[in-house]
C-alpha cells in the first residue's frame, strides 16, 4: 500500500474472516470502485470469539474466497497465520470504551477487544487510505471509528449497506448453519426491525413501546430466542428512551444455536 501511495494511488482495504458471501462482494466492489489499489484480508480472528463461541466451526472456504477476490480484481489477499498475528510474545490489546458497553459488547464480553486489536494491527500493517465495513455489524463500525479517532489513525472508515436475501434475512457467513426450518424462522428478525422502522416513520417516539412491539413479534416464532433488541443512538450505540432523531433498532437472536444479528436505521426524513 506504501508503493500505491508513493505512486499517488489511493488504497482500500476490506478486512474479512473469509467464507466470503454476497455481503463481502458488495464491500469489495465498493472499495474497488473508490480505490486504485485494493487489499482483502482473510483471518478468522481467535481473540474476538469467547470460549463457548463458534471459532472452531466458523465457516472456512479458502478456494472459493480466493476465486471471488480474483474475480473482483483484488490486488492483494493478505492471509496471515495465527502465529504471525499473535506470536507467543504478543501482549497488547485495545479496549474501546462506552460504545462497546451495550448490544453485542454486553453479550459477548471481550469480543470488541479482539476486533479492535486485530483491526488496529491490520490497519498498521496495510496502512490503507480507506477501510470498508458492513452495516450489518453497525456496532463494529462505530467501535472502529472510535478507535481510529482516538488513536489518530490516518484512515477513512466507510460503511456499506447490508445485503439481504430475497426474504430480507441479512446475509451472514453463519446463515449456512441454519436448517430449513430455522432458516424460515430467522426471517422474523428483519420483519420485526421493519415493523419498528414503520412505527418510527409513523411518529412513534417511546422507545420502550417500540421495543416491546418488536419483542412481541419475535416471540411469535418459537424457534427464536432473543438475546437483545434495543433502540440505540446510531453514533454512540447507547440505548435511548425517546426517538428524537435518527435511531438504530438493533437485535441479536439465536435460532437453533446459530447467533444472528441485524439492525435498521430508523430515520424520519420529515423530522
Ligand atoms: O467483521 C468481520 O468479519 C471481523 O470482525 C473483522 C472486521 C474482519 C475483524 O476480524
Amino acid at each position: 500500500m506504501e508503493a500505491a501511495r508513493r505512486g499517488g494511488l489511493s488504497s482500500g482495504f476490506v478486512p474479512t474472516m473469509g467464507a466470503l458471501h454476497e455481503g463481502h462482494r458488495k464491500l469489495i466492489q465498493a472499495a474497488r470502485h473508490e480505490c486504485d489499489w485494493l487489499a482483502v484480508s482473510i483471518f478468522v480472528n481467535p481473540t474476538q470469539f469467547g470460549p463457548e463461541e463458534d471459532f472452531d466451526t466458523y465457516p472456512r472456504d479458502l478456494d472459493s474466497d480466493l476465486a471471488m477476490c480474483r474475480q473482483l480484481g483484488v490486488d492483494l489477499v493478505f492471509q496471515p497465520g495465527r502465529d504471525e498475528v499473535y506470536p507467543a510474545t504478543h501482549r497488547t490489546f485495545v479496549e474501546v470504551e462506552t460504545v462497546t458497553s451495550h448490544l453485542c459488547g454486553r453479550f459477548r464480553p471481550g469480543h470488541f477487544r479482539g476486533v479492535a486489536t486485530v483491526v488496529l494491527k491490520l490497519l498498521n500493517i496495510l496502512q490503507p487510505d480507506r477501510a470498508y465495513f458492513g452495516e450489518k455489524d453497525a456496532q463494529q463500525t462505530v467501535v472502529v471509528r472510535q478507535l481510529v479517532k482516538d488513536l489518530n489513525l490516518p484512515v477513512d472508515i466507510r460503511q456499506v449497506p447490508t445485503v439481504r436475501e430475497f426474504d430480507g434475512l441479512a446475509i451472514s457467513s453463519r446463515n449456512q448453519h441454519l436448517g430449513p426450518q430455522e432458516r424460515r424462522a430467522a426471517t422474523v428478525l428483519f420483519r420485526a426491525l421493519k415493523e419498528i422502522r414503520t412505527m418510527v416513520l409513523q411518529g412513534a417516539r417511546d422507545a420502550g413501546r417500540i421495543r416491546r412491539r418488536g419483542l412481541r413479534l419475535l416471540s411469535q416464532e418459537p424457534l427464536v430466542e432473543v438475546e437483545y433488541l434495543e433502540m440505540v443512538d446510531p453514533e454512540t450505540m447507547q440505548p435511548i428512551s425517546q426517538v428524537r432523531g435518527p435511531a438504530r433498532a438493533a437485535a441479536a437472536i439465536r435460532v437453533g444455536g446459530v447467533r444472528l444479528i441485524d439492525n435498521l436505521l430508523c430515520e424520519d426524513a420529515g423530522r
